[in-house]
């Protein structure tokens, strides 16, 4: 291939002359690849055109050494250097510069692949040359871009590396430079500037009313008309409001899982977070012996061999002790047949002992021993003591303590308080385990839901990407479990092969996605997924998986209807065969069950957005719907109202798996809440497309935050729902399966003379099974709203709920009530939202 790196050049070169000039190159390391244009005798900066994907946030997403080549077919090539170490270059191709396909990062055999370069051949397919951190160069060619063969040693000269300068904002750069057509260029600059258009409505805040929406003042009186007309009704999805669920900020261990006792097992580790070890949360007088010899599992390595000494926990920030209250203790002994008596208390901060039982054991091999502790008084912040009666050595491990007040009652269960919050909102669906969590932190940590399942002391622990440990107490059963307790269908979300795309260097120094599980290995990955249909489903009789289930306590079929396979992946070739052979065994095996697939972590135009969709569209059998993510400022809610009005009725349906409105508080508030609302009355409007929506993340323990805003936060003895719960639950519980259209419109000469339209929001729906009809209006505005409501009979005696308040409110009080007066007129306070029951 040496030979064709010249005439490239000549065909790259070879565009037909034009006044465009372009150099594209990158400013800085963090900087991604930008463009500049030759125009009144200088180069002028005019954007940029994308960035790394590469790797873990922050540390990695770089870009060293960008190399673009126009091709033949008039699209742009880029291939560029990741950092110094991994055996990786990335690779990416446009049409048209602005939109690029997401990124591969094709393994080669050498520890580095530095100073990438792309050529293109005679024949359309193209050749990276690079070099190792000795000097040696290396090859590898690739036909279309996505897959690259084996790298082999090159000879090809230095000439390869030479590059065009210019300087832009009075710096030289390294790139290269192009002549496009003005055409091309005017759609790069419609682009630049349809950027910066909506960079300005994504900054459109409420609180800044006051200064912003001139002629607009609390004293404004705003008149405006909905016209109901029930003759225009469509069927719309009456799943619309769900829970994602994601062990991340310990919304699973230490939170929602009632456990009151940290590092049971003796398992964490430094992997689990920097400075933890298997005595982390125990406390003794001397220091904590630790065996592995004769582990109670080998999946439960590590347990403690206690001396006379006592031994103490400290609970998830200390233990909550009511007093009156019933707790379950289990712990499990190995002492060789030896007799060994225990007194277990629960000890206040003070010292008072506020419950106490004793223990009598004599366990040759592992031995469960269980007592219940009656609390005789209250404490917010206890301690579990084990304290040895006789002169002990003996090994203890698994220890628990449980309320035996949890939801439902059920033994491993749920914290009552927080599960409670979490079914008032009666969700439809629970979607789990995450998020990240279950894509991993690196292909050894993919989440395995068999790891989750059978006996506590059985289940495999695992770090957590959110830089904690998973006890997996809370596994596959309990959330099935959970799901059933609540009437939510179950929508369990693995990952389709790859690892997160944020994920750190491996050994081998392969970060990001990491070539996801190698293709030899996805078969048996594949018939782990199927496992997991089957132990949820299939017949105990003839089932080994569903026997499983039926051995846990469960005999009858989870009834899982939904998978989601896959979590804002990376759309890259290395994704796409996998999820492609796990989507059609899937099909093949169980045809019913719908095939949730993923189109990135960004809405559009992000490059991962259309290729999923694209993916999903050349490929209509695999998936019913896909999941879609993105976290915006309330701006950005106001003004994508119409999202998925354009959206093909009959390609896959959405799920919009993670979503919230932010400002810069970073905490939901009444502006966050509003923002949440109106969209949420454009998804009923689109609730024929929409199936399902879950903000995310749902909760958030004091203290040990990993992302904000979250809908839930909550302490050991607190559980505070906040102004995006509320919308979330006044959508849910007041949710239809039809949806009847409207029309909001305001006379004009509205004041301010702006059009805010934006800022209202109605919409009416209906469920056929209870014949109720539901009336949902929203006003964004800092004025009162008068709205007169035509087609829809409303009587004084309507039940009403919402709420109103400042945009920065983070609390809020549910008004409740009746509409008070009858007839066609409402009055809507500023900044409120409002539910009529009809
Ligand atoms: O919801 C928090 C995180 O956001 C999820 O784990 C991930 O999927 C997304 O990036």
């Amino acid at each position: 291939m040496l030979a064709f790196a010249a005439s490239v050049a000549l065909i790259v070169n070879a565009q037909p002359l034009t006044d465009c000039r372009i150099f594209i190159y990158s400013p800085g390391q963090s900087e991604g690849l930008h463009i500049a244009r030759f125009t009144d005798n200088a180069w002028q900066h005019a954007g940029r055109l994308c960035s790394s994907d590469y790797g873990t946030w922050g540390a990695e997403k770089r870009m060293y050494h960008p190399s673009v080549c126009h091709a033949q077919d008039g699209t742009w090539r880029l291939v560029f250097q990741v950092n110094d170490h991994s055996p990786q270059f990335a690779a990416a191709y446009s049409r048209d510069l602005v939109n690029w396909r997401p990124q591969d990062y094709p393994i080669m055999s050498t520890k580095q692949c530095l100073a990438p370069v792309v050529f293109e051949n005679p024949d359309g397919t193209f050749d990276i040359y690079f070099k190792s951190a000795e000097g040696k160069r290396w090859t590898s060619a690739t036909p279309n871009f996505r897959d690259f063969t084996p790298d082999r040693a090159s000879m090809i000269d230095d000439d390869a590396w030479l590059r065009d300068t210019a300087t832009v904002d009075g710096k030289l750069y390294e790139g290269s430079e192009f002549e496009i057509s003005p055409m091309e260029w005017a759609k790069i600059e419609r682009h630049f500037q349809k950027s910066g258009e909506d960079w300005r409505k994504t900054n459109e805040r409420m609180h800044d009313d006051a200064t912003v929406l001139s002629g607009i003042t609390a004293a404004t009186r705003l008149q405006a008309t909905l016209t109901v007309d029930q003759t225009q009704q469509k069927p719309i999805s009456d799943k619309l409001i769900g829970i994602f669920f994601e062990d991340i900020s310990y919304a699973a261990d230490g939170g929602l899982y009632a456990e009151l006792i940290q590092n049971r097992d003796f398992e964490y580790t430094p992997r689990d977070h920097q400075g933890w070890n298997a005595t982390t949360a125990w406390h003794s007088s001397r220091p904590i012996e630790i065996a592995t010899e004769h582990p109670l599992s080998p999946n439960n390595p590590h347990y403690a061999l206690l001396w006379p000494d006592t031994l103490w926990n400290e609970g998830w920030d200390g233990i909550v002790v009511e007093k009156g209250k019933k707790y379950d203790f289990s712990m499990y002994v190995l002492a060789g047949g030896q007799k060994q008596d225990f007194a277990i208390q629960l000890v206040g901060q003070d010292g008072t002992v506020l419950a106490k039982s004793k223990l009598k054991t004599q366990a040759t091999d592992w031995q469960q021993y269980t007592t219940v502790l009656t609390a005789k008084g209250s404490d917010t912040k206890a301690r579990l003591a084990i304290v040895p009666l006789k002169a002990a050595h003996v090994g203890i491990d698994m220890i628990s303590l449980f309320p035996q007040e949890t939801f439902m009652n059920r033994k491993n269960g749920l914290r009552r308080d927080l599960a409670q919050v979490i079914a008032d909102l009666h969700p439809k669906f629970v979607r789990f385990p995450g998020g990240c969590m279950s894509h991993g932190q690196g292909l050894e940590n993919i989440y395995h839901w068999q790891h989750t399942v059978g006996p506590l002391q059985d289940r495999k622990p695992d770090f957590n990407i959110w830089h904690y440990h998973q006890t997996r107490g809370l596994g596959f059963y309990e959330y099935f479990q959970f799901c059933e307790d609540i009437g939510a269908e179950p929508l369990p979300v693995l990952a389709a092969g790859v690892p997160c795309q944020n994920s750190a260097n491996n050994a081998q120094g392969i970060g990001g996605q990491q070539g996801g599980i190698p293709m030899d290995q996805m078969p048996a990955y594949v018939e782990e997924l199927l496992n997991m249909i089957e132990w949820a489903n299939g017949d105990p009789a003839t089932s080994e998986w569903a026997k499983m289930r039926a051995d846990a306590g469960h005999p009858a079929p989870f009834n899982l209807k939904y998978i989601g396979i896959g979590n804002e992946d990376i759309i890259s070739t290395v994704f796409e065969e996998r999820f492609t052979m796990i989507a059609r065994a899937i099909r093949a095996k169980y045809p019913d069950i719908k095939i949730c697939g993923t189109v990135g972590p960004f809405h559009a135009p992000s490059a991962d957005y259309q290729e999923g969709w694209e993916f999903t569209r050349r490929n209509p059998d695999l998936q019913y719907m896909v999941d879609e993510h993105y976290y915006e400022s309330t701006g950005w809610f106001l003004h994508n109202r119409h999202y998925y009005d354009s959206y093909d009725r009959q390609s896959a349906k959405v799920y919009l798996g993670e979503w919230a409105a932010s400002t810069k508080v970073k905490r939901p508030n009444i502006e966050t809440a509003l923002a949440e609302a109106l969209y949420l009355t454009d998804i009923e409007r689109n609730g024929d497309v929409v199936e399902m929506t879950s903000y995310a993340p749902m909760l958030s323990k004091d203290g040990h935050s990993n992302w904000n805003p979250d809908m839930i936060y909550f302490s050991n003895t607190e559980v505070r729902p906040t102004p995006a719960y509320h919308v979330q639950r006044l959508f849910s519980v007041n949710s239809g399966d039809r949806y009847i259209n409207s029309t909001l419109t305001v006379p004009s000469g509205f004041p301010g003379d702006k059009d805010l339209m934006h800022r209202l929001g109605a919409s009416v729906v209906k469920d056929s099974k209870t014949g109720k009809t539901f009336l949902k209006l929203v006003n964004a505005l800092p004025c009162e709203l008068q709205l007169t409501v035509n087609g829809l009979d409303i009587p004084a005696t309507a039940r009403t709920e919402g709420f109103s308040g400042a945009p920065e409110d983070q609390k809020l009080t549910i008004e409740s009530g009746q509409t008070g007066q009858g007839g066609s007129l409402i009055v809507m306070p500023p900044y409120s939202f409002r539910v009529i029951e009809l």
